[in-house]
């Protein structure tokens, strides 16, 4: 509520009031000085002279204190607040009328006195107060001569001490009570008009926040954080607009990056898929052709191949679409609670007869009683039908493909090793890149796409699990990765 931008603005102003306030109280009381102290020496001028010009106060080099004490006597009488002193020339006082242990200093510097003496611009002109060791005071002075010479100069305080009683209680009474009081008004009737007006004006702005900050609230899908919101307007603006700006720039690197994706995929599908079909193409335009001059044998040969290369279309086909779909996130994993044993006991079924006809032996090992895990059975057989097409693949005969599976309180460790022909170091990094085929001559044969690790990761990303691969050349293979039991506490994460 504090926070806000009109109550901002008021505070300020009202600062902003307070501080011309005080100045203008200070400037009216300094200028007012000013102009009391030129009238009253301007007004008061002629009084030294009077009291010079009345009697020989100085006479070869007496001091006549008699004549002195009775002018300075009228001069009071006349104008309480004036203290009359004689100065000889070099500016020592020589008689006052103030009593013993009045003075504080016993000379007068003769500086302002010649500048007061030789023109009569300039006013007020402040002189030594000899009441005080420090003060300054106007004054009015007027020499005092026998003939050319010098005798000495009548000094006269115009606003003695009298004068600063008087200034002093009347300042703590009347003065200061006004000024503080109008002060206090200006400042009261600045904060309501400033409150009136800014509460207006920001209205608006209000409206406008809120509304941004709804917005922020349905495309975050959160409200925007309780520190912001004690922010005022202009603030939450500028916050909110900062964290669009950033959203925004996340979708658009989104977009780009999907866009670059989707060009490369379907660079690399338009061509893969018109190797095996240039292929196939070929051996059925040779077949027509050269119907009559081939062989039977040969004519069994070109549509094997040719056959060959139609599966190979086909599982590309299949593959391509199956990675499309898993990154594009169309995919969204069925989490259900399943029994791994009983899903690896089906699809070892699948993999028997190709394994015989190898003569490698498909073996499952299974450590723990409880094989129950929480995933998504469809994406979890293409990995056990992935891996096991590569063990069975690249192992030779008499060899051996283990599926082990390892239960432990909070889930399942699955190892699909082999026996085969390995992987070298250099090759290891890569081989769950699209298209990475090995460099030993493997025995891929034309159907293999080299797509099978990929889908792989990319189903076991999607299950926020890491799959670790291990190979030594001629000993074998092993992949494992785990599964978990339950769902995870943030189970609407895939
Ligand atoms: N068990 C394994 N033993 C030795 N090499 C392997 C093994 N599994 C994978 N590889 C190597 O990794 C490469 C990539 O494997 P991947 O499964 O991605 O492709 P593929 O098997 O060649 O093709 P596809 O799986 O699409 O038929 C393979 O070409 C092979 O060289
Ligand atoms: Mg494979």
């Amino acid at each position: 509520m504090f926070n806000t931008l009109s109550i901002k603005l008021s505070a300020a102003l009202v600062l902003l009031f307070l501080a011309i306030g005080v100045v203008l109280v200070l400037l009216t009381r300094y200028s007012s000085d000013m102009y009391y102290q030129e009238v009253t020496q301007r007004l008061n001028t002629p009084v030294a002279m009077y009291v010079a010009g009345e009697a020989p106060l100085i006479e070869n080099g007496e001091v006549n204190a008699v004549a002195l004490q009775a002018l300075a006597h009228q001069a009071m009488i006349v104008n309480p607040s004036v203290e009359v002193y004689l100065l000889d020339p070099t500016g020592r006082i020589l008689s006052h009328d103030l009593g013993d242990g009045a003075l504080r200093r016993r000379h007068v510097a003769l500086q302002p006195i010649q500048r007061f003496l030789a023109s009569s611009t300039g006013l007020p002109l402040l002189g030594d107060d000899p009441r005080t060791s420090a003060g300054k005071k106007i004054f009015t002075v007027a020499e005092i001569k026998t003939g050319d010479r010098l005798e000495g100069y009548v000094y006269v305080v115009l606003s003695g001490q009298k004068y600063d009683q008087i200034a002093t209680s009347a300042e703590a009474s009347e003065v200061l009570r006004l000024t503080t009081l109008a002060v206090i008004g200006c400042v009261i009737f600045g904060l309501g008009s400033a409150l009136l007006i800014f509460g207006r004006l920001s209205r608006r702005l209000n409206r406008l926040t809120a509304n941004v900050n709804a917005f922020h609230h349905g495309a975050m899908g959160s409200p925007p954080p309780e520190g912001h919101r004690r922010q005022d307007e202009i603030t939450q603006l500028a916050l909110a607009f900062d964290a669009m700006q950033a959203r925004i720039e996340d979708q658009v690197d989104q977009i780009r990056e999907t866009d670059q994706m989707r060009r490369e995929l379907v660079s690399h599908i338009s061509h893969d898929l018109r190797t095996p079909l240039t292929t196939m193409q070929g051996y059925i335009e040779t077949l027509l052709l050269k119907d009559t001059e081939i062989t039977a044998e040969q004519r069994r040969e070109y549509l094997q191949i040719a056959r060959r290369h139609g599966t190979r279309l086909g599982r590309l086909i299949t593959d391509l679409f199956e990675l499309a779909r898993l990154d594009s996130n169309a995919i969204k994993p069925q989490l259900d609670e399943f029994s791994l044993a009983e899903l690896v006991a089906d699809i070892t079924q699948e993999f028997r007869l190709a394994a015989e006809r190898k003569s490698v032996s498909l073996v499952v090992e299974m450590h723990g009683q409880n094989s129950a895990v929480y995933a998504d059975i469809r994406l979890i057989e293409r990995v056990f039908e992935n891996l096991i097409e590569n063990g069975l693949r690249h192992t030779p005969e008499h060899g051996r493909v283990t599926i082990l599976l390892d239960g432990y309180d909070e889930g399942v460790r699955v190892t699909v090793s082999d026996t085969g022909a390995g992987i070298t170091e250099e090759a290891l990094p890569r081989i769950f890149d699209r298209y990475f085929h090995a460099p030993p001559a493997s025995p891929s044969g034309p159907e293999s796409t080299g797509l099978g690790l990929a889908i792989v990761k990319r189903i076991l990303d999607l299950h926020r699990t890491a799959i670790v691969v291990s190979s030594r050349l001629a000993k074998g293979t092993s992949f494992s990765f785990e599964l978990p039991r339950h769902a995870a506490a943030d189970s609407g994460r895939c």
